[in-house]
C-alpha cells in the first residue's frame, strides 16, 4: 500500500516533534559524548556514566531542583548513584560547562593532589581576579601562598589575632545580649567582617565596611550563578560589585603610597594589605598595584563568609544539643578558673581538646564550602573511565562529610566523633593539596574565641527551632538563625 500526500505530512507532523525532542533530550551527550567515546574506544576506557541534559540548560534546573526545590542536595549524588551504580563519578552539564562530579574520598584526593591534570577552575576568574592567588598557578601562587600563610598561619600571627579578635568578640556579644534578640547571621557577618577587616585592611566598623559588606553579598551570589554579562543578570550585578570594591581598596591604597614615601615607620598598619605592598620575590620584584588590589580583595572575601557561616551554625548546633553545650561549658571554666582579665591567649586555646571537637563537627557538619571547581587540562584516566579535557570536574567535598560510608549517623551533631581521626581522604573542609585552603588555622581560631566567650558568658535560643535550610549559594538556615540571647 503506497501512502499519500496527506498520510505523509500526517507521519511527519507526528513523527518529527519526538525526534526533535530525541535530539534535545539527548543533545549534550551527542554533542560532548560521541567524540570523547571515540577516543575512548581508542584507549580502551569508559566515558563515565550520567545525563548532561537540554541546550544550553544542561542539568541546571535538575541541580536546581534538589538544592531550592527539595532542600537536599545530598540526593543529586544519591539519585545518580543509584542509577548508575557507584562508579565514584558521573557525568553532566552544569553552570554551562560539561562537568564531571567527583564524590568518593579517592577521586577527590587525586584530583586534589594532581596539579599538573587539573587546573583551578573558579565559575569566573573575571570575578575573582586574574591577579589572585585563587586564580594564578605555579611559582607566583606559592610565593603568594606562603607569604600570606607566614602573615596569617604562623604561632605569632595567631597569637596577634587571638588578642586582637577578643575585645571585639567581648563588645559584641555584649550588644547581642542587650538587644534581646538577634539575627545571628547578620551579627556574625558584622564581627567577622570587623575583625578580618581589621587584621586584613586595617578597616575599621563604619561606612566602608558596611558598603562592602554589601559589594561581598553580590560576589558570593554571582559566584554561583550563570556567568551571563548582562545587566539585569546576577553575574553582571557582582562584576559592578567587584569594581566598586576595588575602588575602595585603591582609595586605602593611594593614601598608604603617599604616606609610606614619607614616613613608613610611624604609620604602619602591620596588617596584610600593607604586606603584600612590601612584599618582594627572590629577585626583588613587587607585586603590581592590580596584585595587590586582587588579592586583598580576594583574601577578605575568601574569609569572610565562610568563617561568618560557621559562626552562625556554631550558634545553630550548640542551642540544639544542650548536653554538647553543658560539656563546653565545663572545658571553658576550667580553663580561665585562677585567671585574671577576660582574655584567652592562643596557646590555651590551642589546649581545649573538647571545643576543638566541636569546631571541626560545625565544620564538617555546616559545610559551608560545598563544592571545589577544577579544569581537567587533559584526557585523565581514573580507574577506567576517561576524565575528557576540557571538562570541568566539580569535587562535591560535602557529600564526603554526610555519606554513612565516611561518618556513622552522619546528619547527627556529635562532636566525640572526633576522639577518632576519620578515615583518609574523607574530611576535606579545607580542600587538599597545593590548593588547601590558607586560612583554616585563622578560622579555626577565630570560631573556637567567638565560641569560648559565647558559652562562658551567655544562654540563648533559636526562636524558630524548624527553620528550613537554605543550601544556595551557601548553606544557612533561611531564617538566619534568630536568637534569644542574654547574659548569664
Ligand atoms: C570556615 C572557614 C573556611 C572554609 C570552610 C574554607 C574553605 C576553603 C576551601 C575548601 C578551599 C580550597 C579551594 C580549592 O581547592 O579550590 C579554600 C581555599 C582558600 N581559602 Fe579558605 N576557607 C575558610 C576560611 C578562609 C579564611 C579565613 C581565609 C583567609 C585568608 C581563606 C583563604 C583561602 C584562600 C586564599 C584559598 C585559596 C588557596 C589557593 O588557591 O591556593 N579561607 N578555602
Amino acid at each position: 500500500m503506497s501512502l499519500t500526500v496527506e498520510m505523509w505530512v500526517a507521519l511527519i507532523v507526528g513523527v518529527a516533534p519526538i525526534f526533535v525532542g530525541l535530539i534535545c533530550w539527548f543533545w549534550y551527550d551527542i554533542w560532548y559524548g560521541i567524540p570523547v567515546s571515540i577516543r575512548c574506544i581508542a584507549d580502551g576506557t569508559k566515558l563515565p556514566p550520567g545525563y548532561m541534559g537540554f541546550p544550553f540548560f544542561g542539568e541546571t534546573f535538575n541541580f536546581l531542583r534538589y538544592f531550592k526545590t527539595l532542600a537536599q542536595p545530598d540526593d543529586f549524588i544519591n539519585s545518580r548513584k543509584h542509577k548508575y551504580g557507584d562508579a565514584e563519578m558521573f557525568r553532566t552539564h552544569l553552570f554551562g560547562s560539561p562537568a564531571i562530579i567527583a564524590y568518593s574520598p579517592g577521586l577527590n584526593r587525586f584530583v586534589f593532589h594532581s596539579d599538573t591534570l587539573f587546573g583551578q577552575n573558579w565559575p569566573s576568574i573575571e570575578l575573582i581576579g586574574k591577579n589572585s592567588v585563587l586564580a594564578v598557578e605555579g611559582p607566583l601562587h606559592s610565593r603568594l601562598k606562603s607569604f600570606i600563610a607566614r602573615t596569617i598561619s604562623t604561632p605569632d600571627a595567631l597569637q596577634k589575632v587571638t588578642l586582637m579578635v577578643q575585645p571585639r568578640v567581648i563588645a559584641a556579644l555584649q550588644t547581642w545580649a542587650e538587644k534581646g534578640r538577634v539575627f545571628g547571621y547578620d551579627e556574625a557577618k558584622k564581627l567577622t567582617l570587623a575583625n578580618i577587616g581589621k587584621y586584613f585592611a586595617n578597616f575599621e566598623p563604619g561606612p566602608k565596611l558596611d558598603i562592602l559588606s554589601e559589594l561581598y553579598a553580590w560576589f558570593v551570589k554571582g559566584a554561583r550563578a550563570y556567568p551571563i554579562k548582562i545587566p539585569g543578570t546576577t553575574y553582571y550585578k557582582a562584576l559592578q560589585c567587584r569594581k566598586k570594591a576595588l575602588s575602595i581598596f585603591k582609595e586605602e591604597l593611594d593614601k598608604r603610597k603617599k604616606i609610606t614615601s614619607w614616613d613608613v615607620g610611624a604609620n604602619a598598619k602591620h596588617d596584610l594589605m600593607e604586606g603584600l605592598m612590601q612584599y618582594r620575590d627572590e629577585e626583588g620584584t613587587k607585586l603590581s598595584e592590580a596584585e595587590v588590589l586582587d588579592n586583598i580583595l580576594v583574601l577578605l572575601l575568601a574569609g569572610y563568609e565562610s568563617t561568618t557561616l560557621s559562626i552562625t551554625w556554631a550558634l545553630y548546633y550548640l542551642a540544639k544539643h544542650p548536653h554538647v553545650l553543658h560539656k563546653l561549658r565545663e572545658e571553658n571554666l576550667l580553663s580561665v578558673k585562677n585567671k585574671q582579665g577576660d582574655m584567652i591567649t592562643f596557646d590555651e586555646i590551642s589546649k581545649l581538646s573538647y571545643t576543638n571537637k566541636v569546631v571541626e563537627e560545625v565544620l564538617r557538619l555546616g559545610n559551608v564550602s560545598p563544592i571545589m571547581f577544577r579544569i581537567a587540562k587533559k584526557d585523565v584516566e581514573y580507574k577506567g573511565y576517561k576524565i575528557p579535557k576540557g571538562w570541568k570536574v566539580l569535587c562535591w567535598i560535602r557529600y564526603l562529610h554526610v555519606n554513612p560510608e565516611n561518618f556513622e549517623d552522619p546528619l547527627t551533631f556529635n562532636p566525640d566523633r572526633w576522639d577518632d581521626q576519620p578515615k583518609p581522604g574523607t574530611y576535606l573542609v579545607f580542600g587538599a593539596g597545593k590548593r588547601m585552603c590558607v586560612g583554616n588555622k585563622l578560622s579555626r581560631l577565630q570560631i573556637s574565641i567567638f565560641i569560648h566567650h559565647l558559652v562562658l558568658g551567655y544562654r540563648w535560643n533559636l526562636i524558630n527551632e524548624a527553620a528550613a535550610v537554605s543550601y544556595l549559594p551557601n548553606p544557612k538556615p533561611v531564617d538566619g538563625v534568630e536568637i534569644a540571647i542574654s547574659k548569664i
